[in-house]
């Protein structure tokens, strides 16, 4: 299991450990479940997206553009995908979520990062602090 992505921004955070569980109950939910669980997916994509774009609209965040962009695409595609999981194409559901997980990673590293980053900045005039626990090697 990959470690779990840590901004350092307890709210973000917490957002972003409750995508990553929805995603694997997703990855190994059988096809009469899958389109209730890509239906809280969505849910939480919805709410997770507007989150962060209602923070990013509050100031002069720079790549703001840019990010809002990338959430409203996923939107999209879950709103392309939903109906065809309607209609009995669990491939293509399965195949979406799949490729959610492997955008997630580079998101959360640079936007959502420099998002948590820049809030920090904004409300405390520091960057947040992660620490990350060590790997024991025997
Ligand atoms: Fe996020
Ligand atoms: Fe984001």
């Amino acid at each position: 299991m990959n470690q779990p992505i840590v901004l350092g921004h307890a709210e973000m955070d917490d957002v972003h450990a409750e995508f990553e569980e929805l995603l694997s109950t997703a990855g190994v939910c059988s096809d009469q479940e899958l389109l209730c669980t890509l239906d809280a997916l969505i849910v939480h994509l919805e709410s997770h997206f507007a989150m962060e774009d209602n923070w990013m609209s509050g100031g002069d965040f720079p790549p703001r553009d840019c990010h809002a962009a990338e959430h409203a695409a996923v939107l999209r595609s879950a709103s392309e995908v939903r109906p065809l999981v309607a209609a009995g194409n669990f491939v293509i559901g399965r195949s979406f979520i799949r490729a959610l997980g492997e955008w997630f990673p580079a998101h959360a590293t640079h936007l959502d990062s420099a998002l948590a980053t820049w809030i920090c900045k904004q409300r405390l005039g520091a960057k947040p602090l992660v620490f990350h626990r060590g790997v024991a090697t025997h």
